[in-house]
């Protein structure tokens, strides 16, 4: 078989039970990553990007930008520049978009920057449908002709992208990153509406503001972008990626190790780390980015709705809902964003847990231990949940299908390792 379908039959064997102890350090985040790398496609000029982590999904992004005509060089470990040198295509291909949903993200520069676009559609993925409408309605409002044909977008603007007043009906984040770098380049005033208000969303407006972009409100609701004629190139650093931090300290919570989590970005995890107080967790700054987990004995109940940015992330909805199978009374976690993000429950009442779904919540019973069992991971980051599982299972977790981790955790199980965790990969036959 060739290498990348091996890659598929890969899975971690996880001993439960040991002492963790060291140094845990949050990588560059994934979602910022991504966005950052898209905004490559809007200039000329060189762009260099620091702190990249090395995931399947960044991967994925190379090769898109590759075949689009940026030249990518990798300068030193974490450090890589991209130059656009000369256009060779117009065209996301199906066999990259249909591994990473977020390549939609190379619509709106390509659109911006070419006057052309053609993405495949991204297709579901296992958490849902994950539509793109809100991305194309707002680009047409810009002006841009868009027709689906054959599963791709195809999407014309030859004179150029125009201001536009966006109103999304739905909080979306890759929405609101597609049309503010799109809205760079366009000819007048854009305002958006009802905008993301994550960091990483942030931090691309601070990217492109470094490259010469006229955007204000960045952080609210309501996001005004005037377009410029060009963007110059800069320099930046990826941010920290809360998601992976909020994983580090829940399995640092529930292990009882001695784990210092460096890099941990308080100021993205104000709410998730005032759930973990209340649970009975507390976050001590031991330094400028370092932090240790101190927990009580007994673990307290609550209950959590996922929302968007600031309140509780769905990407730590899966590792929350392991943590509090251990607490001493009843949790419940309903799930407003996605409308299929509770594959990760039959998998954890495998190890023993006693979880149940009603509609949109999952009422999480309170259990004694975790027994190892053969499992699957659904989805990205519903797979570190199964990790982190395995970790606190009585004795061996085999965890299936792990690319999902790969795509957005940063060597998880050599960072595992490097605390004591016994953990390895094995190529076996999935039934
Ligand atoms: C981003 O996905 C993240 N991905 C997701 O992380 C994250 O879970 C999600 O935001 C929510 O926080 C990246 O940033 C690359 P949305 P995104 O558009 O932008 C609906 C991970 O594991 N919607 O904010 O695709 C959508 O179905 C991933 O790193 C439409 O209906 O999510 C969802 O219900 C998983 N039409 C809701 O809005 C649209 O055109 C929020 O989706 C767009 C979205």
């Amino acid at each position: 078989m060739i290498k990348e379908e091996l890659k598929l039959k890969e899975a971690l064997i996880v001993e439960g039970g040991q002492k963790l102890e060291g140094v845990l350090e949050v990588s560059g985040a994934k979602n910022a990553a991504l966005p950052n790398m898209a905004a490559t496609i809007l200039t000329d000029e060189e762009v260099v990007i620091d702190n990249i982590p090395d995931l399947l999904d960044i991967r994925t992004m190379e090769k898109l930008l590759t075949t689009i005509g940026i030249e990518i060089n990798h300068i030193k470990n974490k450090t890589y520049s991209f130059k656009l040198k000369d256009l060779k295509s117009l065209t996301a291909p199906y066999d990259l978009v249909s591994k990473m949903r977020a390549s939609i993200l190379v619509l709106g520069p390509m659109l911006a920057k070419f006057g052309y676009a053609e993405v495949s559609l991204p297709g579901g993925c296992s958490i849902g449908t994950r539509p793109v409408d809100l991305h194309l309605k707002a680009l047409e409002k810009m002006g841009a002709d868009i027709k689906i044909e054959h599963g791709y977008i195809k999407a014309s603007a030859p004179q150029g992208l125009k201001g536009a007043h966006i109103f999304f009906d739905k909080i979306t984040v890759t929405g609101t990153e597609n049309i503010m770098m799109a809205a760079t380049l366009a000819h007048g005033k854009t305002v958006i509406e009802n905008a993301a208000l994550e960091p990483e969303v942030v931090d691309l407006a601070l990217m492109l503001k470094k490259m010469g972009a006229n955007i204000k409100g960045e952080g609210t609701h309501r996001i005004e972008i005037e377009g410029v004629k060009s963007l110059r190139g800069t320099y930046h650093t990826v941010i920290p990626d809360r998601i992976e931090a909020g994983t580090f300290a829940v399995l640092s919570a529930l292990t009882g190790g001695k784990i210092i989590i460096k890099n941990y970005p308080n100021h993205y995890l104000e709410y998730v780390n005032e759930v973990l107080e209340n649970i009975g967790i507390s976050i001590i700054n031991i330094s400028e980015n370092e932090v240790i987990v101190k927990r009580k004995d007994i673990l307290k109940p609550v209950n959590i709705e996922t929302k968007e940015y600031p309140l509780f992330p769905t990407d730590l909805q899966a590792q929350f809902m392991t943590l509090l199978c251990f607490a001493d009374g009843v949790s419940e976690i309903t799930e407003n964003i996605f409308e299929n993000r509770f594959m990760h429950v039959p998998e954890l009442n495998r190890l023993g847990a006693n979880i149940e779904i009603k509609g949109k919540t999952a009422i999480i019973k309170p259990v004694k231990k975790f027994s190892g069992a053969s499992i699957k991971a659904t989805d990205l980051r519903a797979s570190a949940a199964m990790v982190i599982a395995g970790l606190v299972a009585e004795g061996e977790t085999t965890i299936h299908s792990i690319y999902h981790l790969d795509r957005g955790y940063e060597h998880i199980d050599q960072k595992l390792k490097s605390i004591g965790a016994k953990i390895r990969r094995e190529i076996i036959e999935e039934e």
